[in-house]
């Protein structure tokens, strides 16, 4: 099972104001990848959304199917550079209302279980960006599913890809087990309160989850650029500060700030990391 709908609306629906104003501009969720030292935020998420276009193989007559697709943030990007058509997935309702609220050319969304997803055409293309960390719960993990688990995502994606097609896939990963009590509490914390139902994936779990029906063609780790994107997500709430305390209540504020002051040590620390790979269907 993946996070339930309403372990989702936890993690994403506390406001699209409250996460508009310390995401970037356009609201990516997500790692992303600053190829100069003095790349914005807003730039080095394009940055991302370019770099998973082309590992998707996109080009403007293709169709493309987003799982996981957040504010819309990359389908945005995608409607911009051309596709034919680059439809998109998530299980927020407020996701999917500020989809529907930007109107972007062969756009559609549905609010859904990505497993519930199905599709007469299959798609040219396929992205996912850090929606597998929903795919196995931390009870899940300790019984040893993960893997299999892994292996049915992976598998419902197939059967929504054309033979051949290219799939950007990018997830946050679960490496090191930090040492002190209170950073364990922190990590603890994050994954219960803000994240609930969902766990980072270890790489060698995804890797053995991809056969038989994908093979991996390119890899690149994000660690450094996620603790990047969680340090400049930490400043722009802190600049928030007294309107979200406000607005939402103390509550928010604290838990938000001790949730990305400890994604910040987790990416420094070797505790979690970020991977994205081009991947292509075989058949
Ligand atoms: C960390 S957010 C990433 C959003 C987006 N990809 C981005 O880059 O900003 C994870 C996304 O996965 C979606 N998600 C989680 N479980 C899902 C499921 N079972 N089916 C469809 N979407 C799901 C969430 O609704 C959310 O949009």
């Amino acid at each position: 099972m993946t996070s339930t709908q309403s372990q989702i609306e936890v993690s994403y629906d506390v406001s699209n104001e409250f996460f508009r104003l310390w995401l970037d501009e356009k609201m990516h969720y997500t790692c992303a990848v600053f190829d100069a030292e003095n790349d914005t935020l807003e730039k080095a998420q394009e940055n991302k959304s370019r770099i998973l276009y082309d590992l998707a193989g996109m080009t403007k007559d293709k169709t493309i199917l987003d799982i996981g697709c957040g504010w819309g943030a990359n389908l945005e990007y995608i409607a911009k550079r051309g596709a034919k058509a680059a439809h998109g997935v998530t299980l927020s309702p407020l996701q999917t209302e500020e989809i529907h609220a930007r109107k972007l050319p062969n756009v559609k969304v549905w609010c859904k279980d990505y497993k519930d997803f199905t599709t007469d055409e299959p798609y040219d293309a396929l992205v996912s960006i850090e929606m597998v960390d929903h795919v196995v719960s931390p009870a899940q993990a300790a019984k040893g599913l993960a893997v299999d688990l892994y292996r049915d995502y992976f598998n419902k994606c197939a059967t929504l890809a054309k033979p051949g097609a290219q799939f950007a896939f990018q997830s946050i990963l679960r490496n090191r087990v930090p040492r002190t009590r209170k950073d364990l509490e922190d990590l603890r914390f994050t994954a219960d309160i803000i994240f609930p139902g969902g766990l980072n994936a270890r790489i060698e779990e995804l890797i053995m989850a991809l056969n038989p029906n994908w093979e991996l063609q390119e890899l690149y780790m994000r660690r450094e650029d996620y603790s990047k994107t969680t340090a400049e997500w930490l400043r722009r709430l802190k600049l928030n500060e007294a309107k979200i305390r406000e607005t939402w209540g103390n509550e928010i504020f604290d838990d938000y700030d001790r949730y990305l002051s400890t994604c910040v040590r987790a990416f420094d620390n070797h505790w979690s990391g970020d991977v994205q790979m081009k991947l292509r269907r075989i058949g």
